[in-house]
Parts: structure tokens; sequence; C-alpha cells
């Protein structure tokens, strides 16, 4: 038997194994002979996930969801389970509420007005800054994007001081409201910031831990609004309008909310991953009341931080974790997120290297260097026409001496990376899906979930792979997949709209 015909008939078997455990994704299997796959093959099956193991997965984190709504186990919780400022009322009008207890008031999710006017929105949460200038014209929907702009923040500035940190925020914002002239108005402000808060209130919101790369010091444990209205009066040019904090998954379910009535999940799978979703007020132990709901962020990087996924964790997440710069937190995270998985790969492709299964058994310099095999190269491998040509370039520019099973071989490793990130973000989605359903004691829910991030919005086949998986793990429940607009910025906006109006509102009251 040819190379060739080996290589097909294995492929099948491949594929009717995988078809049987419940996989539905194409493994890029050509062009590898059959002795060099079953090779590789040893160094990928502990990523490949079966449907019974990602059922499993779900169980855990189930039983997690728990644990962070309670009121004595939430502080011990690994996956946090942050109540927000988010509310609907029972009839899904989302009118304002005053809560009893404080005497503060809460964001209605799905206001039927806003505040007409203009807003200035921040976006915080990975390697760039952006600063949005925002109209709100009419009811509903209509926010316009009237400008923004981009800042970088240098590596160092993320492991720097907040006070360097917020400095840079304040400079750059600074610099676009100069630009705008729009220094000499006081703007309302909506705030996305992408990391874990506990939020006191709408405008008070303290930075739990960070994640995704950054370790300012002096901000852990403090109050994030605090800190930016400090360093904007330190410089004392401008100054700004009330602040509305809302962490990315919010602002995208809130955005995607105000396309489709039933979006009531919100999911980011882009440097860090993360979801939050309507959940029963009644089931919130830390917040009283009994009626309505309130939007959960749910913190589900930190999965496994307590050693529940420690089945599923091969030697490469040790080392990335390991590696990173907060080691043991954000578990769930590192095995799905955009900042990790180039780093996974790149790892397997040093390990093959070194054991003779790649590249003649040699590496190269930036193959050797952490970081330097980025996620999108995964995206770009794996396209579906123009995929092994990317290979070929890529390992070109990675100084590594390739042949062309190699570039088939660093393909199907990417295909498995990205896949195992898939089906467990679909196996975290399933759960809270399935939440929500019994929660209301439906046999059947119809629901959406407002999507964002770069790996689900770039890569050619993750969100097929998320939504098939989703299919199996929650028959129950038939979700629709909405990408949000203009990420989340927009929907800052639109919380600080609604904010604003509340803000009036309960202030008149
Ligand atoms: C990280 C952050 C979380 C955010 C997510 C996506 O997991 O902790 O708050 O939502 O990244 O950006």
């Amino acid at each position: 038997m040819s190379n060739m015909e080996a290589n097909s008939n294995n492929s099948i078997q491949i594929s009717k194994k995988r078809k049987m455990s419940g996989d539905t994704s194409t493994l890029h299997l050509d062009g590898i002979p059959l002795d060099t796959l079953s090779e590789v093959e040893k160094y990928l099956e502990p990523f490949r996930l079966s449907l019974e193991k990602l059922k499993e997965v779900s169980v855990r984190l189930k039983k997690d969801l728990i644990r962070g709504l309670g009121k004595h186990s939430h502080h011990r919780a690994a996956v946090k389970m942050l109540p927000t400022f988010v509310r609907a009322t029972p009839d899904g009008t989302g009118r304002a509420t005053r809560s009893q207890s404080r005497g503060d008031c809460n964001i209605p999710y799905r206001d039927s007005s806003i505040e007409k006017g203009d807003y200035l929105a921040l976006d915080l949460g990975g390697t760039n800054f952006r600063v949005l200038y925002v109209r709100v014209v009419e009811e509903q929907q209509k926010v316009v994007k009237m400008d923004s702009k981009i800042c970088s923040i240098p590596q160092e500035m993320m492991l720097g001081t907040g006070e360097q940190l917020f400095d840079h925020i304040a400079q750059c914002l600074g610099e676009f409201l100069e630009s705008q002239d729009l220094k000499g108005q006081t703007l309302p402000l909506g705030f996305t910031f992408s990391f874990p808060c506990e939020q006191k209130e709408i405008d008070k919101s303290i930075l739990i831990r960070w994640t995704k790369g950054f370790s300012c010091s002096g901000v852990e444990g403090q109050d994030v609004v605090k800190l930016l209205k400090e360093a904007i009066h330190r410089r004392g040019d401008y100054d700004i309008g009330s602040v509305a904090m809302v962490n990315d998954t919010v602002g995208t379910m809130m955005s995607c909310g105000y396309r489709d009535q039933s979006c009531e999940i919100g999911m980011i799978i882009g440097t860090g991953t993360n979801a939050c979703y309507m959940e029963e007020i009644k089931n919130v132990k830390r917040v009283e009341g009994e009626d309505g709901r309130m939007c959960i962020n749910t913190e589900w990087g930190g999965f496994g931080d307590d050693g529940s996924l420690k089945d599923i964790l091969t030697e490469f997440d040790e080392v990335v974790d390991q590696t990173s710069i907060n080691p043991g937190v954000h578990t769930f995270e590192k095995m799905i997120s955009g900042m990790y998985l180039g780093e996974i790969v790149r790892l397997l492709l040093v390990k093959m290297a070194e054991d003779k299964l790649l590249f003649k058994g040699e590496t190269s310099e930036a193959l050797l260097t952490p970081g330097q095999f980025e996620t999108k190269y995964i995206s770009e491998i794996e396209e579906p026409d123009s995929g092994l040509e990317n290979a070929q370039k890529i390992l070109t520019a990675l100084g590594l001496n390739w042949d062309p099973v190699d570039a088939c071989v660093v393909r199907l490793v990417c295909d498995t990376i990205s896949s195992r990130s898939a089906r467990l973000c679909a196996a975290a989605l399933a759960t809270i899906s399935n939440r929500i359903r019994v929660n209301r004691g439906l046999d059947h829910l119809k629901t959406t979930v407002g999507v964002d991030g770069t790996v689900y919005r770039k890569h050619p086949n993750f969100s097929e792979e998320l939504q098939a998986a989703v299919r199996l793990l929650a028959p129950k429940c038939d979700i629709t997949f909405l990408v949000s607009e203009d990420g989340s910025g927009k929907g800052a906006a639109m919380v600080t709209a609604v904010a604003q109006r509340i803000a009036l509102h309960c202030w008149l009251a």
C-alpha cells in the first residue's frame, strides 16, 4: 500500500472515531504519512477531549457556578460569579429599579429609553486601549460612533505601577479630547474594564486581580474608577462626568440585547475568555431580593484554579501556567484564549522538533522564544485554501528548516489546539444555557448569545466547531449566536446612557 493510500485509510479511521465521539470537525490529516501520523498522535491525544469528558467538565462547572453564587461559599469559589448592576424585572421591561437595601439605583437591562446625548467610552482589556466618542441620537439601537482612537499599552506598562497605567490612560483620553475639541465639556463616560471586579455601585468597581498579562502594582483591591479620576485630576486640564463601569461580557450582552430581545448571555473569546448571563436574583445569595434577574459576570476563566481540571491539563498547559505572570490563576482561560493558544502550539512544536519528529530535529531561536508563535498564526494556518501556504511562510519566517510534511503536521497541531479550545468553550456555554433552562423550568430554551473576541471572530472554523459541540452538549437549548457589532465600546456607551437616565431618575425620585 502506498503512503498516500495508507494515509487516507488512516484518516478515515480517525474521522470515524471522532464522529462516534460526537466530534463534527474535519481534521487536517492530508499529507502526513501513516507512521509519522501515529507518532504525532501520541503528542496530540491528551488534547482531544471526548464528548463524555466534556460532559464531565460541564458537570463540574455546574457545581462551581452554584458555589460562586453562594453567600458563604463565594469567597473560596474558583468561578467568581460576580453580581453586576444590570437587572431585568420579571415582566422583562427592565424598568428602573431601586435597590431597597442601599438606596442606590440599578441599571435595567434592555431599558426602553436611553438618555440622548454625547458620551465617552473607554475600553481596556488587552494590549490596546480604546477611547470612543459616541452620540446617542434616538431611542434604542441608535448609538453612533463619532470617532475613536487606539493607544497601545507597552509591555512595561502592563507590568509597571497602577499610577503609570492610569496616567497613560488619562493622557490618551486627553489627547483624544483635544483632537475632537471636547476638552471644555464634561461628558459622561462608560468604562469597559475587562478584568474581574467586585462591583459596589455602577461607578465603584474594586479590581479583584489582574488577568491576561497585566500586573500593575497598587491596583488590586482598589476602586478602578477612583484611580482613573485621580489620574485625570493630576493632569487638571479636563474633567469627565459620571462614570459607568462594565465588564466586556456585559457590554457585549447589552449591545446585542438591543438587536435581539432574547440575548441573555454575553461571551468573549479573545485575549481572555469569559461569559455573563441573566441569573434569577433569588439564586444570587449575596444580593437581596427575590424577584427578577441580575446579570452575573461568571469569570469562567478561573474555572480549574482549585485543581478541578487536573485530569485534562497537559504538561504543556502546566508550562504555560508556570511561565505566565500569574501562575495558578485562570486555568480554564489558559487552555482557551488568544493570549495562550499560540504558546501552547509553540511548546508542542519545540518538543516535537527536539524529539526529531519535525524540522529535521532542529529548532530555531524564534521558535525557542516564548510568545514568538502568535495565536493569529493558528487562524492563518487553518485557513481552508491558503492554510498550507501560510504555514510554510510562517515557518520560514520563524527560521525553521521545514519540509512539506512538517507544514502538514504543524497544521494538524494548530487544529488540535484550537479544537480543544472551541470544545471547552462549548462545554462552558452549554452549562450556562442548561442552567438558564432549568432555572426557568423549561423543557426547551431558545436563547441568544452575544459574542465578541478575536479568536471567535477571526479563526476560520472556531465558531462552527463551538456551535456543533454546544448542540450536542445542550440538546434542549436552541442557541443563536450574535456577533457584537462594535465590540464592547458601544455596549459601554449604552450602559452609560442608561445609567445617565437612571441617575437622573434616581436623583429626581
Ligand atoms: C479575562 C477577564 C475577564 C474578561 C475576559 C475577556 O478573563 O478576567 O473579566 O471578561 O478576560 O476579556
